[in-house]
């Protein structure tokens, strides 16, 4: 049984294998989470994440218990090991997601059963790197030789975080493009240097030589004064028509607010709804990897 805390916690090759699971279920159907009680425990609002986790548990087998911190025993003072040390009582598997950075890594260090990271803080958001990942995956059979520009709020967005520690291990090229104030964290910087082939506050230059643009929304809700982006960094058909001279694909963790123009959701250009399908295979992989059942 293994916890999934960081991307950090994973090897280039347990990467691969996670892309090869994930494809399999593509295809395939099987029963590999029977009489496994898989829990979600959401601290923060989610969509994607938490029903994505949801629809793979229950594909395999698996059942769901569904904590709502609105209705536990939080609201009557508990603390959070103890609503911790519960959760390791009644499941097999917590898929925790929390506003505080280390809040994953806290829970896992009080847990016996294995616990995924589902998105701490500005922290890590690793799940969400291995189905984007596996995105990329599934349209060019591996994982090296492109480049991909990461775009918008650098500094403040998590899964841009836990794919900067995916990209440093693979052959990749990466171009970061930022308003002023939202670039990416230094440290972060530093570990793909070796990667890394421009860095602009300009999303017409970013996306010139880009294959893939990792587009991601501005986090008002880790600093409530942030601005909105202005019109430079809307994604727009004409934007990428001018601009970009390879056939780009867009990606986004979603939610996206409004910096890609809905014109472009049916184009070719677009790849943030298949992310969004690609995560119930991929999560199907992390939760058979993480429970040993694979
Ligand atoms: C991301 C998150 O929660 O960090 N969303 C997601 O999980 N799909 C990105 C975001 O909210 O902007």
């Amino acid at each position: 049984m293994k916890s999934l805390i960081s991307i950090n916690d994973l090897s280039k090759d347990d990467i691969i294998r996670l892309c090869n699971r994930a494809f399999y279920h593509t295809a395939a159907h099987t029963q590999t989470l029977i009489n496994k009680i898989i829990m979600t425990m959401f601290f923060e609002p989610s969509t994607r994440t938490k029903f994505s986790f949801e629809s793979a548990a229950l594909r395999l087998g698996g059942n769901i218990l569904n904590f709502s911190s609105d209705h536990s025993s939080l609201q009557k003072g508990e603390s959070f090991n103890d609503t911790i040390r519960m959760a390791n009582i009644y499941s097999d598997i917590l898929i925790i997601r929390h506003p505080e950075e280390g809040a994953a890594f806290k829970a896992c260090d009080i847990s016996d059963i294995p616990v995924i990271n589902a998105g701490d803080g500005k922290n890590e958001h690793p799940s969400q790197t291995l189905l984007d990942l596996f995105t990329i995956f599934r349209e060019r059979q591996n994982l090296d030789n492109y480049t991909i520009c990461l775009a918008g709020d650098l500094k403040h967005n998590r899964a841009i975080h836990s794919l900067i520690y995916a990209l440093k291990l693979f052959n990749v090229s990466v171009i970061l493009a930022a308003p002023p104030g939202l670039e990416l964290p230094l440290d972060l910087e530093h570990l793909i240097a070796h990667r890394l082939i421009l860095k602009t506050s300009s999303l017409e230059k970013a996306i010139q030589n880009a294959d893939y643009l990792y587009m991601t929304r501005v986090q008002k809700e880790r600093d409530e004064n942030l601005p909105d982006y202005d019109n430079s960094w809307i994604i727009t058909p004409e934007l990428i028509k001018i601009h970009a001279f390879k056939d780009i694909k867009i990606m986004h963790p979603l939610p996206r607010v409004n910096e890609i123009s809905t014109e472009l959701d049916l184009s070719s250009h677009a790849l943030y709804f298949e992310q969004a399908k690609n995560g119930v295979f991929m999560r199907m992989a992390i939760l058979e990897y993480a429970l040993g059942v694979w």
